[in-house]
């Protein structure tokens, strides 16, 4: 088989995460648009592992319904109860072995919360490993706090790793070490099996330590080795929310620093958060305050922000987004949006299509150059093209029980204010007046007015409302209409008359 091609990850995810002080157990917490353990997972998967198999045991029930969601496929095994990271490895190796998976080779072994480890780390691991002939290497790091981590002790004449030793466990001399066991492992799996046999639970913690196995491969003359990270930041596990929103930090600055060296702006990287599936093409300018979240993709030359909420949304080539919140929507190339505009599933905008200001959509497909600008309400609705609504429309979709549609032909023009009383259909070319509240189809090329007559009642302010300041004024204007209508007759030569 392939060096580089492990024959198993085992992703260990059973802890409870007490620190987190949550309802939700620590693995399923999210950053950027994943769990931890999902981007756990999305990293080991770049080794293409024969075999993957992540090990639960906390809250199992909720992991494993979520591992569910994430790949049907995914090997889960149980650990259950909680006896530590050795203990823990055996569960997961136990699994495999129960499903007929001979493991020969290569098993790297990480934890299901350190969310910013990337494939490409794991990678140099397994090759290190394979290329030196460990029995076991060990992915370490130097932090400048090493408190709570286990600490790799060097020979001090050779600096080769001889053992790994947990805080609890180690001696002040041995706290004093900055170079910190990140919990990431390659090991020679046959090894690692036997090793596993011989972990006893005679340390502080009273638990199965996955490092011990270390010491013992290298009592037995094997082949132990250390990778040293690059990033130290790479390998911070989350134990806590203060870490969980460093965690977020650095990958969403990891995320948007991807982002700008492939050619997108991002005026305010620290107002600015994405998710690992968002895309980008080159000359986007996504302006401050701006969320780019689920598979949102913003094309080439479009303007996203300020301050918008774009979720699993695809911007067109040169559109603009302002001051939006946009979910499941598709927004065609050139289109504008905002500011203040809502546009909420099935929204799919055309070329140069405008939904303006205080706009909501729903489930609405708007033709190429249709324009909704003001104030309005589209909910399940066709609209053709350069069509433009007025003012503060509502398609009334809703009778309180069915929702209808609304079919709008292409080049109409409906007044403001009209109430589109689903289902209804309004054709090609056609006109509705201002105020008008559509219940019958409009055929094409028809003026349709749908609202009461006007009807007004002169001289009804100084009957009903005598002495009131609307009726002195309206006397006032009234001696103004007959001074003028005199001077009017005077200028033609004939006496005022009353
Ligand atoms: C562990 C390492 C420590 C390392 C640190 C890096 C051991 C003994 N210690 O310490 O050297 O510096 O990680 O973050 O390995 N887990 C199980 N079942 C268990 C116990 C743990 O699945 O019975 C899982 C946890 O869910 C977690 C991982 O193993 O994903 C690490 O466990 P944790 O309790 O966080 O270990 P640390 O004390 O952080
Ligand atoms: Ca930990």
């Amino acid at each position: 088989m392939s060096v580089t091609r492990p024959a198993a990850v085992v992703v260990l995810a059973a802890g409870e995460g007490t620190r987190m002080k949550s309802a939700t157990p620590k693995v399923l917490h999210a950053i950027c648009g994943r769990s931890l353990v999902g981007h756990v997972i999305a990293a080991s998967r770049e080794l293409s592992p024969e075999h993957l198999v992540v090990v639960v045991g906390h809250a199992r029930e909720q992991v494993s319904a979520h591992l569910a969601e994430l790949d049907p496929d995914l090997v889960v095994a149980v650990q259950h109860e909680r006896r530590g990271t050795g203990h823990a490895v055996r569960a997961g190796l136990d699994e495999l072995s129960r499903r007929g998976a001979a493991l020969d080779g290569t098993v790297v072994v990480v934890c299901g919360d350190t969310p910013l480890l990337t494939g490409q780390t794991l990678a140099d691991l397994a090759g290190a490993h394979a290329a030196d002939g460990n029995a076991v290497t060990v992915l370490t790091a130097r932090v400048p706090d090493a408190t709570g981590y286990g600490r790799i002790v060097r020979d001090g004449a050779t600096g080769a790793v001889t053992a790994i030793v947990e805080h609890k466990d180690a001696t002040d001399a041995q706290r004093a070490v900055r170079e910190i066991n990140s919990g990431v492992f390659a090991f020679d799996a046959r090894l690692l099996a036997d090793a596993l046999g011989k972990v006893r639970a005679d340390n502080s913690q009273g638990e199965e330590y996955l490092t011990d196995v270390l010491g013992i491969l290298r009592e037995a003359g094997h082949r132990v080795g250390a990778t040293v990270a690059g990033d130290h930041q790479e390998i911070v596990g989350i134990n806590d929310r203060v870490q969980l929103a460093q965690a977020r930090a650095l990958l969403n600055a990891r995320l948007l620093r991807r982002a700008m060296l492939a050619g997108a702006t991002v005026v305010d990287p620290a107002s600015t958060w994405v998710d690992a599936a968002v895309t980008f093409e080159p000359d986007c300018v996504i302006h401050p305050g701006t969320q780019l979240l689920g598979a949102t993709h913003v094309a080439a030359d479009a303007e996203v922000g300020p301050h918008s909420r774009l979720t699993d949304t695809a911007v067109g080539a040169g559109a603009t987004v302002s001051f939006t919140v946009a979910e499941g929507a598709r927004i065609g190339a050139g289109a504008s949006v905002g500011p203040y505009a809502y546009l909420r599933p099935g929204t799919r905008l055309g070329e140069r299509a405008k939904a303006g200001t205080y706009v909501e959509m729903k489930n609405a497909e708007v033709g190429e150059g249709t324009k909704v600008p003001h104030l309005s309400y589209v909910g399940d609705a066709t609209i053709g093209a350069y069509t433009n609504i007025g003012a503060a429309s509502v398609f009334v979709n809703y009778d309180g029980v069915h929702k209808h549609h609304t079919t709008i032909g292409s080049h109409c023009r409906t007044g403001a204010d009209n109430m589109l009383v689903a289902p209804v259909t309004i054709g090609d070319g056609a006109y509705t007046a201002a105020g008008s509240v559509i219940t019958r189809d409009v055929p094409a090329g028809s003026l349709a007015v749908a609202r009461g007559q006007q009807r007004n009642i002169e001289g009804w302010v100084a009957r009903k409302r005598p002495g009131s300041a609307a009726a002195q004024a309206a006397a006032r204007a009234a001696d103004e209409a007959a001074r003028a209508d005199g001077a009017g007759r005077g200028a033609e030569g004939e006496g005022g008359e009353r």
